[in-house]
C-alpha cells in the first residue's frame, strides 16, 4: 500500500495563482519591444550559463538586467512550480508568529512559492529574513510578492545584503535555501569543508525546534551537495524529515559514476500554459522538471521504516523496477511487467521477505512489490 504522494498535482488555486503571476511580472518588470523579442535568446544563454559557464559570471550577476529578465520570466516561475509541488507534498506549515530565513533568496522565489501553494498561511503573521548578495533581485522579488499578495499581507519581509553565511540577528523556525548552494565551488577537496561550514550555519540559524529545508536543482552535482550537507547536519544532531525514511548514511550520494543518486523527476502537469509557450520559444521545451532536497530538524520525522521511491521505472529482467531508499540502504522495488510504475516520491509500507535478495548490478536490496502502484 502506498501512503503518500510527495509531489501531488497542483491545486486549482495554485494553478490560478501561477497563471496570475505573469500579470505580476508584466506590472513589476515589463519587457518592451527589443527586450521582449530577445527574451528567448537571453533565456537560452542563461540556461547554458547556469549549467556550464558559471565561472565567468560576476558575483552580483542577479543584479544585472541582462540576467534578471530571463531569470524573472523563466527560471523563477519554473522554480515556483517545482516548489509549489514540494511544499504541498510536504504539507508545509509554519505557525503564526514564526520566523523564516531564506538564504540566497534571489527574487524571493521560495517566499512567493509559499504564498502561492500554502493558502492557509496567507493570514498568518510571519516574519521573513531574506539574504542574498544581490539587493536588486530581492527588491524586485519584494515587489512581485506584493503584486501577488497585496499591500496588506501580514508577512513582514526584511532583506539583508550578504553572503549565505551572514550572521542573522535572530534564530529562525524555518531556514530555507533554494537553488542557491550550487553557486558555490564544490570541486574536489573543497566539498567537505564547504558542507561543514554551511551545515554549521544552518544549525546556528535555526531554533531548537527549527526546521531546515534545502532545495536543489536535481542534477548530479546537487545530489552530492545534498548528501554532503545531510552528512554534516546529521553529525551535528539533526535528523531527516524527508525524503529520507531513515537516519543512516545516504545510500545514493552521487559519488559513484553510473550509480543511482537521490533526485526526483516530476511531470510538468498543471504548469502554466504561458510558461510552457515561453519555454518552447526558447527551445527549452520541458517534458519534466527535476529537484532534490533535504528537509530536517533536530527532532526528525515521527516514524521511519518506509521505503521512498526515488527513480522512475526501468526494465529489470522480465519485469520492471524502481530504485528506492530505505533503512536497509539502496533498495530496488521490483514488480511484474506492464504498467507505468509508481510516481517518484511515494512512500511505501514494505513487507520485507525474510531474506531479501540483492540486485547484482547495483547491489540494491530487492523489495518485491505486490501492492497497488
Ligand atoms: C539561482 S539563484 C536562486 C534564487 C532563488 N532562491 C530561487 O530559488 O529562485 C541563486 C542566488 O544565490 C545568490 N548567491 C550566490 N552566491 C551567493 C553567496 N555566496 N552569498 C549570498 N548569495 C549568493 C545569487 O545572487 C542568486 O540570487
Amino acid at each position: 500500500m502506498s501512503i503518500d504522494r510527495l509531489f501531488p498535482d497542483l491545486t486549482e488555486d495554485n494553478r490560478a495563482e501561477l497563471d496570475r503571476f505573469r500579470e505580476a511580472l508584466k506590472t513589476v518588470w515589463p519587457l518592451k519591444g527589443k527586450h521582449r523579442e530577445q527574451l528567448k535568446y537571453a533565456i537560452r544563454d542563461m540556461s547554458r550559463g547556469l549549467t556550464s559557464e558559471r565561472g565567468d559570471r560576476r558575483p552580483d550577476y542577479m543584479g544585472d538586467a541582462k540576467f534578471l529578465s530571463p531569470y524573472l520570466y523563466y527560471f523563477l516561475p519554473w522554480n515556483l512550480y517545482r516548489m509549489s509541488r514540494l511544499f504541498t507534498g510536504l504539507s508545509f506549515d509554519v505557525p503564526d508568529g514564526a520566523r523564516v530565513a531564506d538564504l540566497g533568496s534571489g527574487p524571493l522565489t521560495a517566499i512567493i512559492a509559499l504564498w502561492l501553494s500554502r493558502p492557509h498561511l496567507r493570514g498568518r503573521a510571519l516574519d521573513f529574513t531574506c539574504v542574498d548578495r544581490s539587493p536588486k533581485a530581492m527588491q524586485v522579488g519584494r515587489e512581485l510578492f506584493h503584486a501577488m499578495a497585496g499591500k496588506d499581507a501580514p508577512w513582514r519581509i526584511h532583506t539583508v545584503k550578504g553572503a549565505f553565511t551572514e550572521h542573522l540577528r535572530e534564530k529562525a523556525d524555518l531556514v530555507l535555501a533554494a537553488n542557491a548552494f550550487n553557486e558555490l565551488d564544490w570541486s574536489g577537496r573543497v566539498a567537505r569543508p564547504q558542507a561543514e561550514k554551511l551545515a554549521a550555519h544552518l544549525a546556528a540559524c535555526s531554533t531548537e525546534t527549527g526546521r531546515v529545508l534545502v532545495v536543489e536543482t536535481g542534477v548530479r552535482l546537487t545530489g552530492r551537495i545534498i548528501a554532503e550537507l545531510r552528512g554534516r547536519l546529521l553529525a551535528g544532531g539533526f535528523k531527516p524529515i524527508a525524503p529520507c525514511p531513515h537516519a543512516e548514511p545516504c545510500p545514493m550520494p552521487a559519488t559513484g559514476q553510473g550509480a543511482p543518486w537521490c533526485h526526483f523527476n516530476l511531470s510538468v502537469k498543471g504548469a502554466p500554459e504561458w510558461l510552457q509557450l515561453l519555454s518552447r520559444e526558447a527551445r527549452l521545451e520541458k517534458a519534466g522538471v527535476s529537484l532534490n532536497f533535504l528537509y530536517a530538524s533536530r527532532q526528525g520525522a515521527k516514524e521511519w521504516d518506509g521505503v521512498r521511491v526515488i527513480s522512475e521505472s526501468f526494465k529489470v529482467g522480465e519485469g520492471r523496477g524502481q530504485y528506492a531508499c530505505s533503512q536497509k540502504g539502496l533498495t530496488l522495488v521490483e514488480f511484474g511487467a506492464g504498467g507505468p510504475g509508481m510516481e517518484p516520491g511515494r512512500l511505501l509500507v514494505p513487507e520485507w521477505p525474510e531474506a531479501p535478495r540483492r540486485d547484482q548490478k547495483s547491489g540494491a536490496v530487492i523489495l518485491p512489490w505486490k501492492g497497488a502502484r
